[in-house]
Protein backbone atom coordinates (compact mmCIF):
# COMPACT_ATOMS: atom_id res chain seq x y z
CA UNK A 1 0.00 0.00 0.00
CA UNK A 2 1.37 3.47 -0.06
CA UNK A 3 3.00 5.45 2.30
CA UNK A 4 2.76 9.23 2.38
CA UNK A 5 3.15 11.58 5.41
CA UNK A 6 -0.82 10.65 6.79
CA UNK A 7 0.52 7.36 6.79
CA UNK A 8 0.09 4.30 4.88
CA UNK A 9 -3.71 3.79 2.89
CA UNK A 10 -4.38 0.25 4.47
CA UNK A 11 -5.83 -2.38 2.15
CA UNK A 12 -8.91 -1.88 4.06
CA UNK A 13 -8.98 1.65 4.58
CA UNK A 14 -8.65 1.41 0.40
CA UNK A 15 -11.73 -0.74 0.43
CA UNK A 16 -13.78 1.20 2.70
CA UNK A 17 -13.38 4.02 0.54
CA UNK A 18 -13.51 2.66 -3.23
CA UNK A 19 -16.78 0.67 -1.90
CA UNK A 20 -18.30 4.27 -0.55
CA UNK A 21 -17.57 5.45 -4.12
CA UNK A 22 -18.78 2.66 -6.13
CA UNK A 23 -22.21 2.77 -4.05
CA UNK A 24 -22.74 6.31 -4.23
CA UNK A 25 -21.62 6.31 -7.87
CA UNK A 26 -21.28 2.82 -9.55
CA UNK A 27 -17.82 3.80 -10.45
CA UNK A 28 -15.43 1.01 -9.68
CA UNK A 29 -11.91 1.62 -8.68
CA UNK A 30 -9.57 -1.06 -9.68
CA UNK A 31 -6.65 -2.66 -7.60
CA UNK A 32 -3.88 -0.47 -9.46
CA UNK A 33 -5.59 2.73 -8.78
CA UNK A 34 -4.17 2.98 -5.10
CA UNK A 35 -1.90 5.54 -5.73
CA UNK A 36 -5.21 7.40 -7.79
CA UNK A 37 -7.57 6.97 -4.93
CA UNK A 38 -4.78 7.96 -2.43
CA UNK A 39 -3.65 11.44 -4.08
CA UNK A 40 -7.64 12.08 -4.05
CA UNK A 41 -8.00 12.01 -0.28
CA UNK A 42 -5.36 13.11 0.48
CA UNK A 43 -6.02 16.49 -1.54
CA UNK A 44 -9.25 16.85 0.40
CA UNK A 45 -7.41 16.02 3.47
CA UNK A 46 -5.23 18.56 3.05
CA UNK A 47 -8.01 21.56 2.18
CA UNK A 48 -9.88 20.23 5.32
CA UNK A 49 -6.75 20.22 7.90
CA UNK A 50 -7.20 16.65 8.76
CA UNK A 51 -4.05 14.75 9.37
CA UNK A 52 -5.23 10.47 8.83
CA UNK A 53 -7.12 8.34 6.52
CA UNK A 54 -8.86 7.26 9.50
CA UNK A 55 -10.02 10.40 10.68
CA UNK A 56 -11.27 11.58 7.05
CA UNK A 57 -12.96 7.83 6.79
CA UNK A 58 -14.65 8.80 10.50
CA UNK A 59 -15.79 12.31 9.15
CA UNK A 60 -17.81 10.95 5.96
CA UNK A 61 -19.30 8.05 8.21
CA UNK A 62 -20.48 10.83 10.51
CA UNK A 63 -21.81 12.86 7.94
CA UNK A 64 -23.34 9.94 6.30
CA UNK A 65 -24.60 9.63 2.63
CA UNK A 66 -25.95 13.16 2.66
CA UNK A 67 -23.07 14.50 3.36
CA UNK A 68 -21.96 17.77 1.95
CA UNK A 69 -18.12 16.16 1.96
CA UNK A 70 -18.63 13.29 0.08
CA UNK A 71 -20.24 15.10 -2.43
CA UNK A 72 -16.96 17.23 -2.97
CA UNK A 73 -14.79 13.53 -2.96
CA UNK A 74 -17.14 12.20 -5.95
CA UNK A 75 -16.22 15.59 -7.88
CA UNK A 76 -12.30 14.99 -7.54
CA UNK A 77 -13.20 10.82 -8.47
CA UNK A 78 -15.12 10.93 -11.37
CA UNK A 79 -13.22 10.71 -15.17
CA UNK A 80 -14.59 13.29 -16.68
CA UNK A 81 -12.51 13.09 -20.18
CA UNK A 82 -14.60 14.27 -23.04
CA UNK A 83 -14.69 16.30 -26.21
CA UNK A 84 -16.56 17.65 -29.33
CA UNK A 85 -17.92 15.32 -31.49
CA UNK A 86 -16.65 12.44 -29.70
CA UNK A 87 -16.73 9.38 -32.43
CA UNK A 88 -17.47 10.84 -35.26
CA UNK A 89 -19.10 7.55 -36.89
CA UNK A 90 -21.75 8.01 -34.72
CA UNK A 91 -22.21 11.63 -35.12
CA UNK A 92 -22.74 10.92 -38.92
CA UNK A 93 -25.07 8.20 -38.44
CA UNK A 94 -26.88 10.73 -36.04
CA UNK A 95 -27.30 13.36 -39.04
CA UNK A 96 -28.21 10.59 -41.62
CA UNK A 97 -30.11 8.36 -40.22
CA UNK A 98 -31.18 9.25 -36.57
CA UNK A 99 -32.38 12.90 -36.91
CA UNK A 100 -34.39 12.76 -40.51
CA UNK A 101 -36.12 9.57 -38.57
CA UNK A 102 -37.36 11.41 -35.63
CA UNK A 103 -37.90 14.23 -38.03
CA UNK A 104 -40.31 11.95 -40.20
CA UNK A 105 -41.58 10.39 -37.28
CA UNK A 106 -42.14 13.54 -34.61
CA UNK A 107 -41.26 16.98 -35.80
CA UNK A 108 -43.23 16.76 -39.23
CA UNK A 109 -46.36 15.75 -37.22
CA UNK A 110 -45.55 18.63 -34.87
CA UNK A 111 -44.27 16.88 -31.70
CA UNK A 112 -41.38 17.24 -29.46
CA UNK A 113 -37.85 15.03 -29.74
CA UNK A 114 -36.56 14.71 -26.89
CA UNK A 115 -32.37 13.45 -26.25
CA UNK A 116 -31.14 13.06 -23.35
CA UNK A 117 -27.76 12.68 -22.50
CA UNK A 118 -26.59 10.21 -19.43
CA UNK A 119 -23.15 11.45 -18.02
CA UNK A 120 -22.57 14.60 -20.27
CA UNK A 121 -19.24 15.92 -18.94
CA UNK A 122 -18.54 19.77 -19.49
CA UNK A 123 -21.11 19.71 -22.43
CA UNK A 124 -18.79 18.76 -25.17
CA UNK A 125 -21.05 16.21 -25.97
CA UNK A 126 -24.63 18.17 -25.72
CA UNK A 127 -23.56 20.81 -27.42
CA UNK A 128 -22.21 19.12 -30.23
CA UNK A 129 -25.36 17.67 -30.64
CA UNK A 130 -27.03 21.12 -30.65
CA UNK A 131 -24.89 22.29 -32.89
CA UNK A 132 -25.41 19.62 -35.41
CA UNK A 133 -29.20 20.30 -34.95
CA UNK A 134 -28.68 23.98 -35.58
CA UNK A 135 -26.81 23.26 -38.98
CA UNK A 136 -29.31 20.63 -40.12
CA UNK A 137 -32.81 22.15 -39.30
CA UNK A 138 -34.74 25.58 -39.14
CA UNK A 139 -35.64 27.60 -36.64
CA UNK A 140 -38.74 26.02 -36.50
CA UNK A 141 -38.22 22.57 -36.76
CA UNK A 142 -35.05 22.54 -34.04
CA UNK A 143 -37.55 24.50 -31.80
CA UNK A 144 -39.61 21.10 -31.34
CA UNK A 145 -36.13 19.34 -29.94
CA UNK A 146 -35.47 19.33 -26.28
CA UNK A 147 -31.81 18.13 -25.14
CA UNK A 148 -31.38 16.99 -21.85
CA UNK A 149 -28.22 17.09 -19.88
CA UNK A 150 -27.63 15.05 -16.62
CA UNK A 151 -23.83 14.40 -14.69
CA UNK A 152 -23.66 13.17 -11.14
CA UNK A 153 -21.24 16.37 -10.83
CA UNK A 154 -22.37 20.03 -10.00
CA UNK A 155 -18.74 21.24 -11.13
CA UNK A 156 -19.31 19.92 -14.54
CA UNK A 157 -22.37 20.95 -14.94
CA UNK A 158 -21.34 24.67 -13.98
CA UNK A 159 -18.60 24.20 -16.35
CA UNK A 160 -21.10 23.09 -19.46
CA UNK A 161 -24.00 25.77 -18.35
CA UNK A 162 -20.93 28.71 -18.49
CA UNK A 163 -20.01 27.17 -21.59
CA UNK A 164 -16.24 28.46 -21.95
CA UNK A 165 -13.90 26.27 -23.28
CA UNK A 166 -9.95 26.19 -23.11
CA UNK A 167 -8.12 26.05 -26.54
CA UNK A 168 -7.25 22.55 -25.92
CA UNK A 169 -10.75 22.05 -25.22
CA UNK A 170 -12.16 22.80 -28.00
CA UNK A 171 -10.22 20.16 -30.02
CA UNK A 172 -12.45 18.21 -32.24
CA UNK A 173 -14.33 20.98 -33.34
CA UNK A 174 -13.88 21.83 -37.56
CA UNK A 175 -12.95 25.50 -37.73
CA UNK A 176 -16.19 26.48 -39.79
CA UNK A 177 -18.49 25.35 -36.62
CA UNK A 178 -15.73 26.69 -34.04
CA UNK A 179 -15.64 30.24 -35.84
CA UNK A 180 -19.74 30.35 -36.58
CA UNK A 181 -20.73 29.04 -33.13
CA UNK A 182 -17.93 30.39 -30.53
CA UNK A 183 -16.82 33.62 -29.57
CA UNK A 184 -13.14 33.92 -29.02
CA UNK A 185 -12.68 35.47 -25.80
CA UNK A 186 -9.45 35.60 -23.56
CA UNK A 187 -8.17 31.95 -22.94
CA UNK A 188 -10.39 30.60 -25.00
CA UNK A 189 -13.54 30.27 -26.59
CA UNK A 190 -17.21 31.12 -25.53
CA UNK A 191 -20.19 29.32 -26.81
CA UNK A 192 -22.90 31.37 -28.57
CA UNK A 193 -26.08 31.72 -26.37
CA UNK A 194 -28.32 30.31 -29.08
CA UNK A 195 -26.28 26.92 -28.55
CA UNK A 196 -26.43 27.55 -24.81
CA UNK A 197 -29.83 27.66 -24.74
CA UNK A 198 -30.65 24.48 -27.03
CA UNK A 199 -29.51 22.32 -23.50
CA UNK A 200 -31.05 21.86 -20.35
CA UNK A 201 -28.75 20.94 -17.73
CA UNK A 202 -29.74 19.33 -14.46
CA UNK A 203 -27.92 16.60 -11.73
CA UNK A 204 -28.79 13.03 -12.02
CA UNK A 205 -27.07 10.30 -10.92
CA UNK A 206 -27.24 7.12 -12.67
CA UNK A 207 -27.54 5.13 -9.51
CA UNK A 208 -30.88 7.09 -8.58
CA UNK A 209 -33.90 4.23 -8.98
CA UNK A 210 -36.17 6.92 -10.28
CA UNK A 211 -35.69 7.59 -14.00
CA UNK A 212 -39.47 8.62 -14.71
CA UNK A 213 -37.83 12.39 -16.05
CA UNK A 214 -36.13 9.84 -18.70
CA UNK A 215 -39.40 8.09 -19.78
CA UNK A 216 -40.45 7.57 -23.47
CA UNK A 217 -36.66 9.28 -24.42
CA UNK A 218 -36.02 9.45 -28.50
CA UNK A 219 -32.74 9.07 -28.31
CA UNK A 220 -30.41 8.61 -25.17
CA UNK A 221 -26.84 8.75 -24.92
CA UNK A 222 -24.69 7.17 -22.32
CA UNK A 223 -20.60 7.09 -23.71
CA UNK A 224 -18.05 5.85 -21.96
CA UNK A 225 -19.35 6.54 -18.50
CA UNK A 226 -20.56 2.53 -17.32
CA UNK A 227 -17.17 1.59 -18.50
CA UNK A 228 -15.86 2.84 -15.27
CA UNK A 229 -19.20 0.55 -13.34
CA UNK A 230 -18.73 -3.50 -12.83
CA UNK A 231 -20.83 -5.71 -14.62
CA UNK A 232 -23.95 -5.53 -11.66
CA UNK A 233 -24.37 -1.58 -11.56
CA UNK A 234 -23.77 -1.46 -16.02
CA UNK A 235 -26.54 -3.61 -16.19
CA UNK A 236 -29.19 -2.50 -13.76
CA UNK A 237 -28.81 1.03 -15.51
CA UNK A 238 -28.60 -0.49 -18.66
CA UNK A 239 -32.15 -2.05 -18.16
CA UNK A 240 -33.43 1.20 -16.77
CA UNK A 241 -31.75 3.13 -19.46
CA UNK A 242 -33.81 0.68 -21.99
CA UNK A 243 -37.11 0.91 -20.11
CA UNK A 244 -36.68 4.93 -20.69
CA UNK A 245 -36.46 4.29 -24.32
CA UNK A 246 -39.44 4.73 -26.67
CA UNK A 247 -40.27 1.48 -28.86
CA UNK A 248 -38.50 2.76 -32.28
CA UNK A 249 -35.86 5.21 -29.89
CA UNK A 250 -32.10 5.25 -30.24
CA UNK A 251 -29.75 4.37 -28.06
CA UNK A 252 -25.55 5.52 -28.23
CA UNK A 253 -23.24 4.04 -26.10
CA UNK A 254 -19.64 4.34 -25.97
CA UNK A 255 -17.05 2.89 -28.67
CA UNK A 256 -16.30 -0.07 -25.87
CA UNK A 257 -19.91 -0.35 -24.92
CA UNK A 258 -21.22 -3.06 -26.79
CA UNK A 259 -25.16 -4.92 -25.58
CA UNK A 260 -25.69 -8.01 -25.51
CA UNK A 261 -28.79 -8.54 -27.81
CA UNK A 262 -29.47 -12.08 -26.41
CA UNK A 263 -29.53 -10.01 -23.38
CA UNK A 264 -32.24 -7.38 -24.83
CA UNK A 265 -34.01 -9.01 -27.48
CA UNK A 266 -36.09 -5.87 -27.68
CA UNK A 267 -32.96 -4.34 -29.25
CA UNK A 268 -31.52 -4.52 -32.58
CA UNK A 269 -28.09 -3.20 -33.35
CA UNK A 270 -27.65 -0.07 -36.37
CA UNK A 271 -23.87 -0.08 -36.53
CA UNK A 272 -20.79 1.07 -33.77
CA UNK A 273 -23.12 1.00 -30.51
CA UNK A 274 -26.07 2.44 -31.68
CA UNK A 275 -29.00 0.59 -31.08
CA UNK A 276 -32.64 0.90 -31.72
CA UNK A 277 -35.78 -0.11 -29.52
CA UNK A 278 -37.71 -2.54 -31.68
CA UNK A 279 -41.23 -0.72 -32.63
CA UNK A 280 -44.38 -2.55 -30.61
C1 LIG B 1 -15.64 9.98 -19.28
S1 LIG B 1 -16.98 11.13 -19.10
C2 LIG B 1 -17.85 10.86 -20.63
C3 LIG B 1 -18.43 12.15 -21.15
C4 LIG B 1 -19.21 12.02 -22.47
N1 LIG B 1 -20.36 11.17 -22.32
C5 LIG B 1 -18.34 11.51 -23.58
O1 LIG B 1 -18.51 10.39 -24.04
O2 LIG B 1 -17.43 12.25 -24.02
C6 LIG B 1 -18.02 10.30 -17.89
C7 LIG B 1 -19.02 11.24 -17.23
O3 LIG B 1 -19.95 10.48 -16.47
C8 LIG B 1 -20.22 11.17 -15.25
N2 LIG B 1 -20.68 10.19 -14.25
C9 LIG B 1 -19.96 9.25 -13.60
N3 LIG B 1 -20.73 8.57 -12.75
C10 LIG B 1 -21.99 9.08 -12.86
C11 LIG B 1 -23.23 8.79 -12.23
N4 LIG B 1 -23.34 7.84 -11.31
N5 LIG B 1 -24.31 9.52 -12.60
C12 LIG B 1 -24.21 10.50 -13.53
N6 LIG B 1 -23.05 10.82 -14.14
C13 LIG B 1 -21.96 10.12 -13.82
C14 LIG B 1 -18.89 11.81 -14.90
O4 LIG B 1 -19.05 12.88 -14.00
C15 LIG B 1 -18.37 12.24 -16.27
O5 LIG B 1 -18.79 13.53 -16.59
Amino acid sequence: MLTTQSGILSRAEFDWFRKLIEKNTGLHILDYKVTFLTNRLLKRMRVLGIDTFEDYHNMLEQEGPQGEELKVLLEEIVVFESWFFRNTKQFTILSDVILPALVNEKIDNDKRVIINILGCSAGQEPYSIAILLHEMMPPHKRRLFRINAVDISMKLLRKAKNGFYKEYEINGLPDKLLWKHFERVEGGYQISEEISRMVNFFQFNLKDSNWNKFRFSDAIFCRNTLIYFREESRKQIMDRLIDSIRPGGFILLGHSEILNEDDYRNISSIAHNIYRKVKA
